[in-house]
C-alpha cells in the first residue's frame, strides 16, 4: 500500500487488519478512575499473554518480575533492558488490543533524564510498549516529567519497590504516611497516569486512592485501590515462592508435573508413541 506521500507504507493503517491500533491506551486507563474496578496482571511471552487477552484482562504488565519467575533470579535488580525489550515484544506478538505496559528495569533510568528518556524510548520503539513503569515516588519526579514530555506514559510505583528494597528497608509493609502520600502526590504532579502501591498499609492506601485523580494499582495494599495487579505465576500457581498476600487460582505448575510424568512414563513403557 503507498501512502499519500507515494512511499511504501510498513503499516497500511487498516483498522479491520491492524489490531494494534485498537490497543487500550493510558488516557482510557486514567478514564476508568472513580468508574470501575479493573484487574491488572502480568506476561512474559506470548502464549501467556494471549491467555491473559483472553479471560478479558486488558491491562498486561511485562514487569521485571520476570527476573524471579521466569529468569531465575533471587531478585529483580539483575533484569536488563533487554530482557525487558525481548519479553515485551513477544508479549506484544501474543495480543492484539491490551494495553502493553512495560517495566523499566534497575539502572534503566536511574542516572540521568537523558538516560531514561532513551530507555524509555527503546521500550516503545523497539518493544511496542504503550506505557512504561518505574520505581520510586518523589526522587524520581524529573524521570516521570522527561518522559511523559516526549509523550510516553508512565505509571509510578511506590510503597515496596522490589530493585532496591533488598539493598535497605526489605519487603516489610510501608506505614510511613506522610513519605507515601507525599509520594503519590510527586508521581502524579509528574504526569504518570496511574501508580502501583505495592504492599503499602491498607488504610493509607485508601487515602492516596481518595486523594489522587489518578487509578491506584494496588498489590498486598487492600481492597482499596482502583485496579489490581498480580503476578501470572502466583495466579497460576507457576512459582513455588508467593508473597503471602498473593492468592493462586490455579496449580499450573503440578499439573505441568503430572503431565509430563506421565509423558516420561508412557516413554519407558513403551506405550507412546502409539
Ligand atoms: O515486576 C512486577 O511484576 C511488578 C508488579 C509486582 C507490580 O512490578
Amino acid at each position: 500500500m503507498k501512502a499519500r506521500n507515494g512511499v511504501e507504507s510498513a503499516r497500511p493503517y487498516e483498522p479491520e487488519k491492524n489490531p494494534a491500533i485498537r490497543r487500550l491506551t493510558a488516557g482510557a486507563i486514567k478514564r476508568r478512575k472513580g468508574k470501575t474496578t479493573f484487574p491488572v496482571a502480568t506476561a512474559y511471552d506470548a502464549p501467556f499473554g494471549q491467555f491473559v487477552e483472553r479471560a478479558g484482562i486488558d491491562v498486561i504488565l511485562v514487569g521485571d518480575s520476570v527476573g524471579n519467575v521466569v529468569l531465575g533470579f533471587d531478585e529483580t535488580t539483575p533484569v536488563t533492558l533487554e530482557s525487558i525489550l525481548y519479553h515485551t515484544q513477544a508479549v506484544v506478538r501474543g495480543t492484539t488490543r491490551a494495553h502493553i505496559m512495560a517495566d523499566m528495569p534497575f539502572g534503566s533510568y536511574q542516572v540521568s533524564n537523558e538516560d531514561a528518556l532513551r530507555s524509555a524510548i527503546r521500550l516503545v520503539k523497539e518493544g511496542g510498549a504503550c506505557s512504561v513503569k518505574l520505581e520510586g515516588g518523589r526522587d524520581q519526579t524529573d524521570r516521570i516529567r522527561a518522559i511523559t514530555g516526549a509523550g510516553i506514559p508512565v505509571v509510578g510505583h511506590i510503597g515496596v519497590t522490589p530493585q532496591t528494597a533488598g539493598l535497605g528497608p526489605g519487603f516489610k509493609m510501608r506505614t510511613h504516611r506522610d513519605r507515601l502520600i507525599d509520594d503519590a502526590r510527586s508521581v502524579e504532579a509528574g504526569g504518570a497516569y496511574a501508580i502501583v502501591l505495592e504492599v503499602v498499609d491498607y488504610e493509607i492506601s485508601r487515602e492516596i486512592t481518595e486523594m489522587l485523580s489518578i487509578p491506584t494499582i494496588g498489590i498486598g495494599s487492600g481492597p482499596h485501590c482502583d485496579s489490581q495487579v498480580l503476578v501470572l505465576h502466583d495466579i497460576l500457581g507457576m512459582y513455588p515462592h508467593s508473597p503471602s498476600f498473593a492468592k493462586r487460582y490455579a496449580e499450573i505448575g503440578e499439573l505441568a508435573t503430572q503431565a509430563l510424568e506421565s509423558y516420561a512414563q508412557e516413554v519407558r513403557d513403551r506405550t507412546f508413541p502409539p
